[in-house]
């Protein structure tokens, strides 16, 4: 048993709760390798914004897990070295679909895990949620569920609707399960196609994708019913048009790929929506520099040469969600 406070990281609570009172939230970044976890943590100390590195039941099966826990813990001690004097940083489970899983991070160092029943039945969702919370909060781990659905691109607009968090639900929910925050549905979803073209309209200047908006509606009412209470949106990449182009430009093929503009983001981040997850931005971000490079130096096989540039990008893109969108620069000084 590892006690991530050991690590020198941090759970959510105080993050959350310093987050809904100043109106701003907090960024929960994916990583997968050492390129990401540098510009993460580079963008937050240089702002000083606290932050979230989310791993993934794949991001462990690809970097391996003690691998992962002992590079958040590097993590740590990086941004000392880069002058942050007082760190947070917490290690998250992002996704975590057994009790087995979220035990096991528990157990390694994780300061927070998510459990994400969401797929089943009300009533097993609340169990199994219960269940983690109870082991997890034993080490003082804080624990992130979800009710309702995220959207699909294959879905109809129709049927996303029927997919929304139920304001109605939510008190029950949080009641019984004693989770610490609640990821919700209003109309985000994963990757870097958040919409088919039907669901959107087009710009008549630019020709783009023009998506439709969240459901603000049910966040409110969301927000009504549980005032105060730690919300999170998941699949919130903005998928950056930049990028995209980028790609294209370099031999990539995304077409139509769009998310969520990031003045909706904005707004979320003012209400008790305090942690907003991105991955799929870093990974259009490092994509389009790694192609830029090989498209424009053919010749290069060093992977420094073309990771660093990746790197670059990222931390700029981080920096840009911190300071521009969340608003979480200047909390953890
Ligand atoms: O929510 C999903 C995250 O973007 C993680 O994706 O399962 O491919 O690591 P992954
Ligand atoms: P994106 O795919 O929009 O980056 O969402 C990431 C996410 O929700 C991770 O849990
Ligand atoms: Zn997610």
């Amino acid at each position: 048993m590892v006690s991530y406070k050991e690590l020198g990281l941090v759970n959510t609570r105080e993050m959350f709760a310093k987050a809904i009172k100043g109106g701003y939230a907090i960024p929960a970044f994916n990583f997968n390798n050492m390129e990401q976890l540098q510009a993460i943590i580079k963008a937050s100390a240089e702002t000083k914004s606290p932050v979230i590195l989310q791993v993934s039941k794949g991001a462990r099966n690809y970097a391996n897990q003690t691998l992962l826990r002992y590079m958040a813990q590097g993590a740590v001690e990086y941004a000392k070295e880069l002058g942050w004097e007082h760190p947070q940083i917490c290690l998250h489970l992002d996704h975590g679909d057994s009790f087995e899983l979220c035990k096991s991070c528990v157990d390694f160092g994780f300061s927070s895990v998510m459990i994400d029943a969401s797929s089943l039945p009300y009533e097993e969702n609340i169990a199994l949620t219960k269940k983690v919370v109870e082991y997890a909060h034993q080490y003082d781990v804080t624990v992130e569920a979800e009710l309702g659905v995220l959207a699909g691109v294959e879905d109809e607009v129709a049927s996303e609707v029927s997919h929304y968090t139920k304001p109605e639900e939510v008190v029950d929910f949080a009641t019984r399960t004693g989770c610490d925050s609640l990821a919700i549905s209003i109309g985000t979803s994963h990757g870097a196609y958040k919409f088919t073209p039907e669901q959107c309209t087009r710009d008549p200047k630019t020709g783009r994708l023009v998506p439709p908006p969240l459901a603000f509606d049910v966040l409110d009412a969301i927000m009504e019913q549980l005032p105060g209470f730690p919300i999170v949106l998941h699949g919130s990449s903005s998928v950056p048009q930049e990028y995209v182009d980028m790609i294209n430009q370099y031999g990539g093929k995304l077409p139509d790929a769009v998310g969520i503009p990031e003045e909706q983001l904005r707004k979320a981040a003012k209400s008790a929506v305090c942690k907003i997850n991105i991955d799929s931005d870093s990974r259009l971000a490092f994509t389009a520099a790694v192609r830029k490079v090989f498209a424009e130096k053919p010749g290069e096989f060093d992977p420094r040469k073309y990771c660093g540039p990746a790197r670059d990008l990222m931390e700029e893109l981080y920096k840009h969600k911190i300071i521009n969108v969340l608003g979480s620069d200047g909390k953890a000084e």
